[in-house]
């Protein structure tokens, strides 16, 4: 049996990353992929506010929580922010249910608080990324409110409704509903209304002309404050045929196909390229890269004005509890490398806010091989060709929470499945073991700042608990030791920094079917590297066909190199002179 989560990651593989160019980037009309452009050679760091530093004592991290430690994202040369929802919310999802789309969630501060942090962080030379959540509002949201009032109502059409007495509408699927039912009756106007995600998350109509121009002009109120770029949430569900038809049988076994990449999709990116993108200095960033690679090429191909860059789930999905085949990673970054060689761009990423840790899940968070196998995992994501990003707290090696009780998860989507689990009398046991490993709180629990209470991250008790190994693993700690984790990730940012060919450089994958190493070249107007990475915990062999006595190292996560041998979750990129 499939369980949800499994379920869920799979179908967040499907993301977007989109962008506007500057007035210098305008200029560069040529659609070749190394043309340069800033949101190429970004390093993106992403916050997540609700667990990153609480200023107030409420246990709930918030916006001058961010602001006291703007100095710290500078002490990483990380170049752009993606920080996740903070508008106002009744915080079902944690941010991803938006009640005001021009406000501050009240536990996070102040329009002012949001000033102040932006300035904070241009002032850094570190640009901002919203996320941006319009495939669905919250159900608190005053066009909600008002569309559920009557079936006349103005607003009524910024939903999707179906009057009872058309019958039930044909059954679909809710990634986060007890039931995973995406129908929710309404007695007040003997109506269903759609919800893909909880049913505090009621999905927008965006065959809607007003309510897609309602939304640029919400996207326009945040690029004239002078934001950076935003994440499109979701944005593979907003086009629908509404007509709700029925799907065949088995079509589960291909959800995506039938629940995303509707073709009004691409109108709907076109027009709002045209509406907000293309009249602002932003970069844009969809959560997907569609269904296929002529989908992905569609959303982010220059010369169709949709999307920048495509941020696809394949590769973060790899990893399962039992494990997973190192040759089956290489080739599906491979495959996702070759499918931008010549147009469009990626995002290359292991971990987010919907993920556990990374090196829970792709590394090995073992005492011994903690450190290595993190150190490892981020010289990976920082010399693939894509834009990187990197999630708050991978820079530490924090690890997954690995909570025992159901009492201890906060995620309401963890919460429901819980519920459905008892209510259809599921192996309890096996699904909470299931979620020490890939539960999205594992990688929610609070920044581990230092080894005082709660970890630096409040002096109030925290909304969800800090990972008990914060004595160990925090900020403090490794800003002193010179072979922590976190300043290894600090030198290997200045490596890609000053490397144009580890942004740009075509990737070559070397020796490919080693099955414990990972081995590419990186090739750019006259200026090779060579990456070798151990992804095993046993001694490995490479053949590399270099000469590696030529070779310049540029970093390493042990003291000392022995040429094609690689120690266990070795790390090194070679200059090849
Ligand atoms: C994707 C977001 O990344 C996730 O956190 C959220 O729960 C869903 N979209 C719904 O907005």
């Amino acid at each position: 049996m499939r369980y949800f989560y499994i379920f869920f990651l799979t179908i967040l593989s499907i993301s977007l990353v989109t962008g506007c160019q500057n007035t210098k980037e305008k200029q560069l009309s040529s659609v070749v992929n190394s043309d340069e452009k800033w949101w190429k050679e970004a390093i993106v760091y992403q916050i997540y506010p609700r667990s990153f530093k609480d200023s107030d004592g409420d246990g709930i991290g918030d916006l001058k929580g961010i602001i006291s430690k703007l100095d710290y994202l500078q002490s990483l040369s990380i170049t752009a922010v993606w920080i996740n929802p903070f508008y106002s919310s009744p915080n079902d999802d944690n941010g991803y249910d938006i009640s005001d789309y021009r406000a501050i969630m009240k536990e996070y501060g102040s329009m002012e608080d949001f000033d102040t942090l932006l300035k904070g962080l241009h002032d850094r030379k570190i640009k901002l990324v919203m996320d941006l959540v319009v495939n669905h509002s919250s159900d608190e949201h005053e066009w909600f409110k008002q569309s559920r009032s009557s079936r006349t109502n103005k607003y009524r059409n910024y939903y999707h409704w179906w009057d009872a007495e058309r019958g039930k509408p044909n059954y679909r699927y809710s990634l986060f509903d007890v039931n995973h039912d995406a129908w929710k009756y309404d007695s007040l106007t003997n109506s269903y209304y759609l919800h893909y995600f909880s049913r505090k998350q009621p999905d927008l109509n965006w065959e809607n002309p007003t309510l897609r121009k309602e939304v640029y002009d919400i996207m326009k109120f945040w690029a004239d404050k002078g934001i950076d770029g935003f994440r499109l949430d979701a944005f593979g569900f907003a086009a629908k045929d509404t007509s709700f038809p029925v799907f065949p049988k088995g079509y589960e076994k291909n959800f995506m196909a039938y629940y995303s990449m509707v073709p009004a999709i691409h109108d709907y990116l076109k027009e709002m390229n045209k509406e907000v993108f293309n009249k602002y200095n932003v970069m844009s960033v969809a959560e997907g890269a569609g269904n296929s690679f002529e989908d992905a090429h569609n959303l982010v191909d220059e010369s169709r004005n949709e999307l920048n860059m495509a941020y696809a789930f394949e590769g973060v999905d790899i990893a399962k509890a039992e494990g997973y085949s190192i040759p089956h990673f290489k080739k599906v970054f491979s495959k996702w490398d070759s499918a931008f060689n010549n147009k469009g761009w990626i995002s290359i990423f292991l971990a987010n806010h919907d993920q556990a840790r990374m090196v829970s899940r792709f590394g090995n968070d073992s005492e011994a091989n903690r450190d290595l196998s993190a150190k490892m995992l981020n010289t990976f994501i920082l010399s693939m060709r894509g834009t990187p990003y990197l999630y708050n707290g991978d820079e530490l090696a924090m690890t997954n929470a690995g909570f025992s009780k159901i009492t201890d998860y906060r995620d309401m989507a963890t919460l429901n499945e819980y519920q459905n689990q008892l209510n259809k009398k599921g192996n309890i046991p096996a699904f909470l073991k299931r979620l020490q490993f890939e539960c999205r709180d594992n990688g929610r629990t609070p920044f581990q700042w230092d080894n005082s209470v709660n970890a630096g991250f409040s002096t109030g008790a925290p909304w969800i608990q800090v990972n008990k190994n914060y004595t160990s693993i925090n900020v403090a700690d490794q800003e002193k030791d010179a072979n922590s984790v976190l300043n290894y990730v600090k030198k290997m940012i200045q490596i890609r920094k000053s490397n144009q060919v580890l942004v740009y450089g075509k990737y070559n994958l070397i020796d490919k079917d080693n099955p414990t190493v990972y081995a590419y070249t990186r090739e750019w107007k006259g200026k090779k590297m060579l990456v070798l990475l151990n992804f095993s915990n046993q001694t490995s062999k490479v053949n590399t066909g270099l000469n590696l006595a030529k070779a310049k190292p540029l970093i390493q996560n042990y003291p000392n190199l022995y040429g094609e041998t690689l120690q266990p979750y070795e790390a090194v990129i070679y200059q090849i002179l």
